[in-house]
């Protein structure tokens, strides 16, 4: 299965911002639950929460998607809390929806010059140039990051040694998160 994710490095030193909105300075997963329908989002959801807590980073929850025979409007886009209980999350990891972390944090932490896609460099053939991600090539890729008006400025394949079974310090060493 192929998994997009970011892994997002931080840039300010300080716990706390001046308007008072809190994040974590380890730093963030953040995914795209693109492949397949519920069943396969839940899998996808539940590897991701298993990957974020082993790298102790902020898991940004996705909304779900749902399809209506391939297209997709605003409302393709149900956020987790539509269907489960957030607290209950949180009591294992800690989490932040997507849309809370994409209005309140993404423009001072990850701000549209500092949006990067990594992949699986396998992932890189399905894209135009076979050098990059495609990470929004079709639906529901597409339409998922134009949902939360992501564009990616480059993408990156992960080291060839490096896969979800590593240890974290492998995936730190990669990707250290810049405070
Ligand atoms: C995980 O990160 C949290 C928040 O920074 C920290 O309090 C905790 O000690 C970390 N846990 C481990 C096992 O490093």
């Amino acid at each position: 299965m192929h998994l997009s994710i970011c892994i997002l490095p931080l840039l300010l030193r300080t716990l706390v911002f001046a308007d008072g909105v809190e994040y974590d300075k380890n730093g963030y997963v953040i995914y795209c639950p693109c492949m397949g329908r519920f069943g396969n989002q839940v899998d996808h959801f539940l590897g991701s929460l298993s990957f974020a807590r082993k790298l102790n980073r902020t898991l940004v929850v996705p909304p779900w998607i749902t399809h209506k025979y391939g297209r997709y409007d605003g409302d393709s886009f149900p956020p987790y809390n539509h269907w489960f209980k957030v607290d209950t999350l949180k009591s294992y990891h800690r989490i932040i929806e997507m849309e809370d972390f994409m209005t309140n944090l993404a423009p001072s932490i990850w701000p549209p010059n500092k949006r990067k896609i990594y992949c699986h460099e396998i992932a890189f053939s399905r894209s135009d140039d076979k050098k990059s991600c495609p990470a929004k090539s079709g639906n529901p890729f597409g339409a998922f990051w134009d949902n939360f008006k992501v564009e990616f400025i480059a993408s990156e394949g992960f080291p060839g040694n490096l896969n979800y079974h590593s240890p974290k310090t492998s995936w730190d060493h990669a990707y250290p998160s810049e405070t």
